[in-house]
Parts: C-alpha cells; structure tokens; sequence
C-alpha cells in the first residue's frame, strides 16, 4: 500500500522577521524544510507534494520535491485540500506534516503511520508538555482524542490540558477525503483547520488513534530564530553523538560544528571550535582543528590540519596542514606535503612530499614530488585579464620570495636564487637568480 506525504509550508513566518521564508532557514547547513524530506523518505515515504507560496517554490527543486501553491492561504485544512487535490486519489496512507519540525526523525514518522495499520482513520502524533503553550490542545474522552482545540478557541478549562497537537498525521486516504470536504471556517482565525478533521471523522463513526511521543522539543515547531538556534544546538548533538558513538573523538561537541552528510573515520580527533560541512570525507586517525573549517573535500587517513580553512580540495594521507593556511576550491594534496602557516592554495596541485612551509601564494600551480617551495613564493598567476599555470618540476628547489611569473614552467630540479623573479621557463636542473632571473652556469 502506497504511502504518500503531503508537507504543509505555505505559510509566512512572520516570527522570522526575516526576507527568507521560514523553511528554508538553515539548521546544520540544510534549510529546515530537507529534515522533515528526508525524515518522510527514510519512514518509507513513496511521494511527497509540499504545499507551498511563490516563495518557497523557487527552492524546491533543489530539494528533489514538487510544490503545488496555496493562494490564498485559509488554513492548515484549506492546505491540505490544495495537497490532495495534486495528488491522484487512491486507497493508500496520506501523512500531514508541517516543513518547520526539523527534529522529527523517520522513527517518530514510522509510529504515526503503524497507527493506522489496523484500520483507524488517523493516528495524529501528540505531546505531553509544559503550560503555558501555542499549541492546539488534545481533548480526551474515555481514553480516546475527543477533539482538539485551538488556544484561541479553547475554553479555561481546555487551556489547562497539557497533551498538545504536535501537528504529524497519518490519514486513511479515501476516509479524509470523505470529510476534508466538510471542513467550516467558523472559529476565531476564520481559517479552515485540518484539525477538525477528528471530530468528523469521529462522527461517522471512524477511529482516531493519538501516538504519544516521548519528548515534546523533538516535536516543537519552530516559528523564531530562538526555537531555531535551539534546534540547531539538538541537531549539531546528534551528530556529533553518532560520529563519537562511531569512533571518532570530538574533544568539545558543543564547540564542533557538522552537517548531515559527512564520513569521518574511527580514531580521528576534532579539536574544538571546528566546522566540517559539505559532503566532507574524513579518513581514519586524522587530526583535526582547533578553529578549523572544511567544506566540500577529501582528507586522508592521518592528516593533520589545525586552525585552517579548507574547501573543495582532496588532501592525501599524512599530510600536515597549518596553522593558517587557505586551501581554497580546486586543489589536490598529494600524501605527505607539508603546508605551513600563511600559506593559500588555489586550483593547485601538490604531489607527494612537496613542500610549502610558510607565506606562500600558489594559484594555478602543478609542484612536483619532494618540491621544496620556499618561505615568501609567489606565482603571478594574473595578468590583470587572464589567469595562467605555473608548473614546478619533482625535486625543485624555489628560494625563499621567488615571483614566478606565469605562465611558467620550472624543469625538475631546477632551482631559483633567493628573491628571483623568474619571468621565463627553467630547464631541469637550471639555476636562476635575480630579477629579471638570469641562468647562473652549472657548478663544474
Ligand atoms: C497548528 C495546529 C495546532 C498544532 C500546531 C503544531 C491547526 C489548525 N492547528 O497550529 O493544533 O498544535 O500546528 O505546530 O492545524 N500552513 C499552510 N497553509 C495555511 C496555513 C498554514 O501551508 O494556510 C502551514 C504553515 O506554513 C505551517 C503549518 O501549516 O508549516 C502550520 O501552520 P501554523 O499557522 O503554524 O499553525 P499553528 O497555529 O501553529
Ligand atoms: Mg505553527
């Protein structure tokens, strides 16, 4: 039987105060609304239409989802009419979620819709928590969901119940659309609630099943950028508690900062104030940080990289990088280079061995095996129009504040004076000094 989802993020986000709509704040370097996505696809979700404003809809491809837009929005029933009315009708499970729950896992999503595994209606997921609070309240009878009420519509007595609406539904399709036709706008909002979905279906006789989940702030919406700094503190926690329970030592959670989609390996230590993101692979027995950022890239077994900036680049086993140093997009460390403080990397490759150990600039650049680069090196890879390559030959020796002005090769082996700025290729095993450099004879 076909599970399909219908994600509710038509909505404004005022409490945002914010230019972005609200689902597409990022929590862990992934707009809120991918957690609720991923969390519906990993709970076995076939297809997921998210209800949606001119906003929003820009983004969702990129999300891997189609949105249908809600205009104008009357409510969280009026939305998911809009939801169904994308949607063929068949005889499966239709789950309800709102796109700002970004703690909600697939496990809480799998409980929901196990509830109407035996024939209920709904199963709606609920909370224990505590008063005063927003959200709609659950109203009991017999053990059973009577109704739920919402706080402006609640009586003084209905305020004082503590079982909230969470606001996760899994329905039986062809039963909510027998009443989501029945929904009336006669409440204080004048909007059309998807919750009055319970007291109709409970009038024809139809079973409503409540799921209690265990911990009500992992089902907390999130409607200002305080809830969403909390929730971002609970998901940087879980990750970083998977990696450690993984192998991995992060010597300050608290202080490390990761995203969903990285692989570190067993024995590598994350020093704090460390922000690893992108699709990052880390290999075993590395060291990582203090005050260190990677993004997008490849690090080997045994790398060390302290205070450091790194992104988009692959860096080979036992490689040693920093304290400050930039490898920006585009480059491609070979296994055991030493790159030293204040050094930047940019479209560079640096084979085994090399060598850059302080204030270096090198863009555009192939530096062979064992290449000794030394302190100051610039490559003049602009002209002021065209950016150009410099090639540095296995075993080259570039003297401390070298200019090499590109495009430029320097043949394996060949060395460069002190101070040289080299304006024309250098044969392997030449020796160049000065500035224009000149060939100094071969030693005898
Ligand atoms: C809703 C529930 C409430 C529950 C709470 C949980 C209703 C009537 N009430 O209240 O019982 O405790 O969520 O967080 O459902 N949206 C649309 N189109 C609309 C209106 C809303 O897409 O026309 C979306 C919003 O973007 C949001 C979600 O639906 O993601 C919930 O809407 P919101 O206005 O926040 O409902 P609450 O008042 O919080
Ligand atoms: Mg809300």
């Amino acid at each position: 039987m076909s599970v399909r989802a219908i994600v509710l993020a038509a909505g404004k986000g005022t409490r945002m105060k914010s230019a972005l709509p609200k689902v597409m704040h990022e929590i862990c370097g992934r707009p809120m609304l991918w957690y609720t996505l991923r969390a519906l696809r990993e709970a076995g979700v076939d297809e997921i239409v998210v209800v949606t404003n001119r906003e929003v809809e820009p983004s969702l491809a990129a999300l891997g989802v189609h949105g249908v837009l809600q205009e104008p929005q009357l409510g969280t029933g009026h939305a998911v009419q809009v939801g169904l009315a994308a949607l063929t009708a068949s005889s499966g499970t239709i789950v309800v979620a709102y796109g700002d729950m970004p703690l909600v896992d697939a496990a809480i999503f799998r409980n929901v819709i196990g509830g109407i595994a035996d024939g209920a209606a709904l199963a709606l997921l609920t909370a224990r928590m505590p008063l005063p609070s927003n959200f709609g309240r659950v109203v009991r009878r017999g053990g059973g969901v009577a109704k739920i009420v919402e706080v402006r519509d609640a009586s003084p007595d209905e305020l004082l119940l503590d079982e909230m609406n969470a606001g996760i539904y899994a329905y039986d399709e062809t039963k909510l659309r027998a009443v989501i036709v029945d929904l009336r706008a006669d409440n204080a909002q004048k909007e059309f609630y998807l919750t009055d979905t319970v007291e109709l279906m409970l009038s024809r006789g139809d079973r409503v099943v409540p799921i209690v989940a265990s911990d009500y702030r992992f089902v907390l919406g999130i409607n200002d950028r305080v809830e969403l700094a909390s929730a971002r503190t609970i998901l940087n926690a879980r990750l970083c508690e998977s990696h450690m329970r993984a192998g991995v030592t992060i010597v300050d959670p608290a202080t490390t900062y990761l995203e969903p989609d990285l692989a570190i390996g067993a024995d590598t230590i994350v020093f704090p104030n460390t922000t690893i993101g992108g699709e990052t692979a880390i290999g075993s027995g590395a060291r990582i940080g203090p005050n260190t950022r990677i993004v997008w890239s490849q690090i080997g077994d045994g790398v060390r990289i302290t205070e450091s900036v790194v992104s988009e680049t692959t860096i080979g086993a036992k490689t040693t990088v920093g304290p400050f140093a930039h490898l920006r997009a585009g480059n491609d460390v070979g296994a055991g280079v030493h790159i030293g403080n204040f050094v930047e990397l940019k479209k560079t490759t640096m084979r085994a061995g090399a060598k850059a150990g302080h204030l270096t600039y090198l863009g555009d650049t192939t530096v062979g095996e064992r290449a000794n680069i030394g302190a100051g090196t610039i490559t003049c890879n602009y002209d002021g129009k065209r950016k150009h390559r410099t090639a540095i030959g296995a075993d080259a020796f570039v003297g401390s504040n070298s200019s090499l002005v590109a495009p430029i090769t320097i043949g394996d082996g060949a060395t460069t004076g002190a101070g040289a700025v080299v304006i024309r290729d250098v044969s392997p095993g030449e020796r160049v000094v000065g500035n224009p450099a000149r060939v100094l004879p071969m030693k005898p």
